[in-house]
């Protein structure tokens, strides 16, 4: 097991770069077998959820190229086969190797997913969109088999803006009979990244970004290069870290307009801000943070990924703050760790209500999660003395070279196996 160790109670001061998106890396990297020639992909981030799926892809006898921030994927050699439960469980966007594979081969066949356990995350809408392209689906002892004679174009309404099943069925969708119509899609700048990889390697998609997605099949995807966008979470992440202790800190290689939602949050709480074109400062104003309400909604709402994160700067806000988590059922597994720290937080139902500012002291506390675990760095990082962090594995499944990004800023943060 992984454990990060944070003396905290000391203000950051440099500059954060931001690594490539997480979420637009992991559908990224199995849509590149949907050609037969090489795509290269770059700004692509070190972090152990890149290197699950390129475990996917060695075993599909895909040949892999990974070198600093890049990896060039040659599936010409590859063999179409059962994606074992140990590579699967891995991660959750293991799923999209189903959309990727049934686009290409008209079969997939792929134990259950894996992934972080914030709520039930069902997978029926990917499911239904692949029959409604004209697959069966079959679920054997932990396995789905999904496999289509002819893949035909269809209009499918989304029940909920999922952002897995909009990608999922871009994948299987591309190079289908006719035209794919999603209604109701989800809009996450990630799905706008993963599209525009597909139109670079040949294949008909707009509208991705709206609610309304249309994917006119074509036959052949040809070989392309890709940049991965800046990663949203990851730069909401260390802005509220700059918001919590930044002296100043600058948060680069941003897109703001990818974390409006944040931005005018911080400063409806007074925290002070320099808004550039690819980069966030936050200027450490000693002015007193005012109390808000977060409710998490689809993009470009305040992100679900965020939540926990901003929970640990709502602990430092004057009054009673209230969370409201929309997304996930089961996302409020950090707070009897933020409790444990110093925090006054009650749960009830959805809501978190915090009442600050109650200074964190160090302790030992668990990464439940990716970004519970973020949560917990943002809070160690506050906390007068020693936090142990276990389970942190969790946490590099998302953020690259974490302890050396905040190292170089000033923090005393290590990692250990133990
Ligand atoms: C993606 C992100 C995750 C983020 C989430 C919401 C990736 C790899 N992960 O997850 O970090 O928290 O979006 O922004 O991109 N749902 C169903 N049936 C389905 C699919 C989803 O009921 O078939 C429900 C889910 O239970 C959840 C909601 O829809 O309540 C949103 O899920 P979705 O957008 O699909 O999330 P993911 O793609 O899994």
């Amino acid at each position: 097991m992984k454990v990060i160790e944070i003396e905290g109670n000391r203000k950051l001061e440099g500059t954060i770069r931001i690594s490539g998106a997480k979420n637009a890396t992991v559908a990224l990297i199995p849509a590149a077998i949907l050609t037969d020639e090489e795509a290269t992909i770059c700004n692509v981030p070190e972090i152990t959820d890149t290197d699950a799926l390129c475990d996917i892809l060695k075993e599909l006898n895909v040949k892999v190229n990974r070198s600093t921030e890049s990896v060039v994927i040659n599936p010409r050699e590859m063999i179409n086969k059962e994606i074992e439960e140990q590579f699967s469980k891995k991660l959750r966007a293991s799923y999209y190797f189903m959309g990727a594979l049934l686009g290409k081969y008209k079969k997939a066949e792929m134990y259950f997913p894996g992934g972080c356990s914030i709520g039930a995350r069902p997978i029926d809408l990917h499911l239904k969109g692949f029959e409604a392209l004209g697959a069966t689906v079959r679920n054997e002892n932990n396995k789905y088999i999904v496999e289509a004679k002819e893949l035909k174009g269809a209009n499918i309404y989304l029940d909920i803006a999922s952002v897995g099943a909009t990608i999922n069925i871009m994948l299987a969708a591309v190079k289908a009979k006719g035209t794919t119509i999603i209604d109701n899609a989800a809009k996450e700048p990630e799905i706008v990244n993963v599209a525009t990889f597909l139109n670079n390697m040949g294949a008909n998609i707009t509208g991705a970004g709206t609610s309304t997605i249309k994917i006119k099949g074509v036959e052949h995807l040809h070989q392309c290069f890709h940049e991965v966008i800046p990663d949203r979470i990851e730069a909401g992440t260390y802005i509220i870290i700059g918001a919590l202790c930044g002296h100043p800190l600058k948060v680069d290689n941003v897109i703001p307009e990818h974390v409006d939602s944040l931005l005018s949050k911080l400063e409806e709480m007074r925290i002070g801000l320099e808004i550039g074109a690819d980069y966030v400062t936050i200027i450490d104003n000693n002015e007193k943070l005012v109390a808000t309400n977060i409710k998490t909604a689809v993009y470009p709402g305040f992100p679900t990924d965020l939540q926990q994160p901003f929970t640990v700067l709502l602990t430092q806000a004057n009054g009673k703050s209230k969370v409201t988590e929309t997304i996930w059922e089961n996302r409020f597994m950090h707070i009897p760790y933020l409790k444990a720290l110093g925090a006054n937080i009650e749960v009830k139902n959805q809501t978190a209500t915090i009442i600050g500012p109650t200074p964190l002291k160090g302790e030992e506390v668990i990464a439940t999660d990716l970004r519970a675990g973020a949560a917990m760095v943002a809070a160690a990082l506050i906390a007068e003395g020693k936090t142990t962090i276990t389970n942190a594995e969790h946490i590099l499944r998302g953020y690259e070279q974490i302890v050396e990004k905040l190292t170089a800023v000033g923090a005393k943060i290590t990692i250990k196996e133990i």
